[in-house]
């Protein structure tokens, strides 16, 4: 009886998908920057799909034609076939058939197993013969060292729930400001010509990450966007984030102070990938934003590809990785940064130094939401800056030190190029609103202090612009005020255009708002 049900719902869920031929919505931005030749599933207008719920966009993936598939509503990575949303001891559960040795998995127990002290322990008893907190040891001990493998095992469950691969020349848009992909990692390995537009994208909480270091330190898998080897990838209005609220999802704490950090990144690019442009999205109250090539591993695949355009986005909240960047081009234009910092300044400002403040018992803040840097310059990286606005509160909002971070500079012959296009008649960044009067300054002092700090060597990151912008920007946006006002009223997701105009009507006609205010009322919903 139970097998009929479940292959009912199966079959309910293979119902073929129909083509949309209604109106779709209208967004306005249009491709640039270096996927500007992205064309995503534009060019097929008859393949129109709107989906709305986890089976679907997978069956519309499939199909082997460029394709539009509009986002509904929220969709739900955990859903199983059957309708239910699927817990970490689900995929425990759903690995393998009842009785499989691999059920003894359990993530408090594999974290004692990573415990040489406590394992000691019960490698003691065993050689005492006796029980070992009220079980057997010997046959406990064997549990204990089956963990990892079990947990590679039941991870492979939940990544292939989550995990959602697209194929070439797709579009994956929301329909409008509710659209969500809620714990889905959109996997875009060896594909070309994608747009992904407004929508919310929230990463899956990897159920078995592997601890780094104790306490706070994890290796978490799943992004909300995952490139690997892709080209041409637009992604625009989006909002990326730990949870549909926004807010950052507190660290699971277990004993004796684990504090488990379930995520990845939010935008991961690796692999001699080329061509992305990122703009108008916005990316909030994150630890590991942004990642922007691989490792070292990757280095002959990403030198000569890996460019960016990273345009109008507004970071609220992300605590690194804003991004971080290797062995490629980077385009980082007219971005607004918005953090709490608390950290005292690395350097030069001995005024601040002064209150330099410990983290007492009482301050909570877990350790990966605490600010560390916006831009990671790495190995190789050529990064471009212009005009980008810095909003900071906190115990030091006006500090420079941490817009820069500089990493695996160790090769003066190959250095990464830093350049920094705010001399007149280009406008200065700006902090809380005050001009940063030179932010060459800022990297050459930071540079100074990997340097002095021996993390860096001499040489390894050079001052230099080689080489222009070569494309458009869809608004020339000169001065931070300019841009502040453009990226709060451009990032993240939209109403459609036509649903805008009816807004703006509704709003004007009842004589209360603004259109400006109905737009925001979008926005924000
Ligand atoms: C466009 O989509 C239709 C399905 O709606 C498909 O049959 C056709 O092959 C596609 N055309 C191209 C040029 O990809
Ligand atoms: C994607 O589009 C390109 C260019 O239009 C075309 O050459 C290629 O065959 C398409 N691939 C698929 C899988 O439709
Ligand atoms: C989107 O979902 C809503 C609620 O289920 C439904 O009323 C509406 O018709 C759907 N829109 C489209 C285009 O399918
Ligand atoms: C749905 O499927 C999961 C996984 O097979 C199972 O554990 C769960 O009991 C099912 N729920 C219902 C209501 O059938
Ligand atoms: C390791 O186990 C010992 C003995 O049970 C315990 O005191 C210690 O807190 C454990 N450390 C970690 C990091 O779990
Ligand atoms: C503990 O388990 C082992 C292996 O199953 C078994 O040989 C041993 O007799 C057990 N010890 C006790 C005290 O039950
Ligand atoms: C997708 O596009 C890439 C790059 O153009 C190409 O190498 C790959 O074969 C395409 N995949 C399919 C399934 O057509
Ligand atoms: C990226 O774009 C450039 C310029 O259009 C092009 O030469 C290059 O082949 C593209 N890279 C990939 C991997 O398609
Ligand atoms: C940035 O995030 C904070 C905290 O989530 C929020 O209070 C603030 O309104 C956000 N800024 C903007 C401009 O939306
Ligand atoms: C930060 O800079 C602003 C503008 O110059 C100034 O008003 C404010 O006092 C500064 N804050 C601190 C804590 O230094
Ligand atoms: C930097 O990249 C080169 C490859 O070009 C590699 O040999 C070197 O080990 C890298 N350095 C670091 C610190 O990762």
């Amino acid at each position: 009886m139970k097998y009929t049900l479940l292959f009912l719902a199966a079959a309910g869920n293979a119902l073929a998908l129909t083509e949309y031929s209604g109106p779709v919505p209208k967004l306005r931005h249009k491709p640039f920057g270096f996927a500007g030749q992205a064309t995503g599933g534009s060019t097929n207008s008859s393949a129109v799909y709107v989906v709305s719920d986890a089976g679907e966009p997978r069956e519309a993936v499939a199909f082997p034609y460029a394709k539009t598939i509009h986002v509904n509503g929220t969709i739900q990575g955990n859903q199983l076939p059957n309708g239910t949303l699927a817990r970490c001891q689900d995929y425990i559960d759903m690995t393998e058939p009842p009785g499989s040795a691999v059920h003894g998995f359990n993530f408090e127990t594999y974290l004692l197993s990573l415990n040489a002290t406590y394992v000691s322990l019960v490698e003691q008893a065993i050689a005492d013969n006796t029980p070992f907190e009220g079980r057997n040891a010997t046959e406990y001990r064997t549990l204990l060292g089956h963990q990892n493998g079990y947990r590679l095992v039941v991870a492979a469950t939940q990544k292939a729930q989550v995990g959602f691969k697209l194929t070439n020349n797709t579009s994956l848009i929301g329909w409008d400001a509710n659209a969500a992909l809620n714990g889905i990692n959109l996997y875009l390995s060896s594909v070309n010509n994608i747009w992904i537009r407004n929508l919310k994208l929230v990463p899956p909480q990897d159920c078995f990450p592997a601890p780094e270091t104790f306490p706070s330190s994890w290796n978490a898998l799943y992004d909300a966007i995952g490139l690997v080897t892709a080209s041409n990838v637009w992604v625009d209005n989006c909002e990326l984030q730990d949870q549909l609220s926004g807010e950052y999802v507190e660290p699971d704490i277990i004993e004796p102070g684990w504090q488990v950090d379930r995520f990845d990144g939010l935008f991961d690019c690796e692999d001699g990938t080329d061509n992305v442009t990122f703009s108008h999205n916005i990316v909030r109250n994150h630890h590991k934003s942004l990642l922007l090539g691989g490792g070292t591993k990757e280095a002959d695949r990403d030198l000569g590809k890996m460019r960016f355009t990273i345009f109008g986005n507004h970071f609220n909240g992300s605590a690194s990785r804003n991004p971080l960047m290797r062995f490629g081009s980077f385009d980082i234009f007219s971005n607004v940064y918005e953090t709490r910092n608390d950290n005292p300044p690395r350097f030069n400002d001995a005024s601040q130094a002064g209150r330099r403040r410990r983290r007492g018992a009482l301050d909570r803040t877990p350790l990966d939401a605490v600010f560390q840097y916006h831009l990671g310059v790495y190995n190789q990286s050529r990064v471009q800056v212009q005009v980008n606005v810095f909003l900071r509160h906190g115990a030091f909002p006006n500090d420079t030190s941490r817009i820069f971070t500089i990493s695996e500079a160790t090769l003066s012959d190959r250095p990464a190029k830093v350049c920094i296009r705010e001399t007149p008649p280009h406008f200065p960044s700006t902090m809380n609103g005050v001009a940063i009067a030179s932010l060459s300054e800022v990297v050459a002092d930071t540079v100074h202090f990997f340097v002095d700090s021996g993390m860096a060597v001499d040489g390894a990151v050079v001052l230099t612009c080689d080489g222009s912008r070569g494309y458009e920007v869809p608004k020339v946006l000169e001065d931070s005020g300019d841009v502040l006002e453009y990226v709060l009223s451009e990032a993240g997701q939209v109403l459609d255009e036509t649903r805008r105009v009816e807004v703006d009507a509704m709003s004007s006609s009842n004589g209360v708002s603004s259109g400006v205010e109905a737009r925001g009322m979008g926005r924000w919903h």
